[in-house]
């Protein structure tokens, strides 16, 4: 059986490091972080994921708001709400959360959070920043996962990773910062062909396309590295990931559970951010 990666203990390990360091801020600044979460409509999913941000950020000592909009709130009023976190002194990280109603456009919402205060790292310019290597702020799911490989001491110069999944949260950035350490990355996605073939080729697979048993154990090599970003709920209910877990973890020489897994690094990352944010705005 391949070794766990415990998002669920490593989080708690990280959070306890966020948290001291807030209290150092905190006696050094005389201010603690303070992060704003956008939420719109009362999508179930979103709703978890921010109720999750909010306590996150209280437990590690840190402020958050949690503001709230109707799903018929107009581009123009949403845009005008940023504005206003952006020029607020007060508030050094803004988040809204994804996806947004459709009659809003989520490319102008993401251009108008100030690039200061863009805990997601989801902001054309941070975005640019990452691919050359610069420093910048890393989005939350994919620096989530690399902490979780570094935490084990996993080596990724010269391995072959396979991505599936090709979104500009996970899929993408997560092969940028792969490459970055020196993998040899392939991106696959819904219309990739020999995915099976593909993914036996792999030391380290990541699956990120929200769809259950997208990865079973005929398409995993004896050693590889699992790691699983899906969310999805079988028709009974059950929180599982894009991975068949239990087909694959005699295979695997580590692999993540969901729930469990990255979900948590997920939001240890935004506390991460957050603290940068902060630290920048004030010259720390
Ligand atoms: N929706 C799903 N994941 C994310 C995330 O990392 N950030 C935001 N803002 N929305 C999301």
């Amino acid at each position: 059986m391949g070794e766990i990666i415990s998002g669920k203990v490593l989080s708690k390990e990280v959070r306890e490091e966020v948290r001291l360091e807030v209290e150092a801020l905190k006696a050094q600044y005389g201010a603690v972080p303070h992060l704003v979460v956008i939420l719109v409509g009362e999508d179930p999913a979103s709703q978890s994921y921010v109720k999750a941000k909010h306590r996150g950020c209280l437990k590690a000592g840190m402020l958050s708001t949690v503001d709230r909009r109707d799903a018929d709130i107009s581009e123009e009023e949403l845009l005008a709400v940023i504005k206003q976190y952006n020029d607020d002194d007060e508030v050094h990280g803004i988040l809204v959360q994804l996806p947004v109603p459709k009659h809003i456009d989520e490319d102008k919402v993401i251009d108008a959070i100030d690039i200061s205060k863009d805990v997601d790292g989801f902001h054309p310019l941070n975005v640019a920043y990452m691919h050359l290597g610069r420093k910048c702020i890393l989005p939350a799911t994919p620096k989530g996962i690399m902490t979780m490989l570094e935490s084990k001491n996993i080596e990724l110069k010269g391995k072959d990773a396979i991505i599936i999944g090709r979104s500009n949260i996970v899929g993408k950035p997560a092969a940028m910062l792969l490459m970055g350490k020196h993998a040899t990355v392939t991106i696959a996605h819904s219309r990739t062909q020999n995915l099976k073939e593909k993914c036996l080729q792999a030391d380290i697979i990541i699956a990120a396309v929200g769809r259950a048993n997208t990865v079973t154990a005929d398409m995993v090599k004896e050693g590889a590295v699992i790691i699983d970003v899906g969310v999805n709920r079988t028709a009974e209910g059950k929180l599982v990931g894009d991975v068949d877990f239990e087909g694959c973890k005699d295979k695997a020489s580590y692999i993540t559970p969901v729930p469990g897994g990255v979900g948590p690094m997920t939001i240890t990352s935004l506390l991460q951010n957050t603290i940068e944010c902060f630290k920048r705005i004030l010259g720390a």
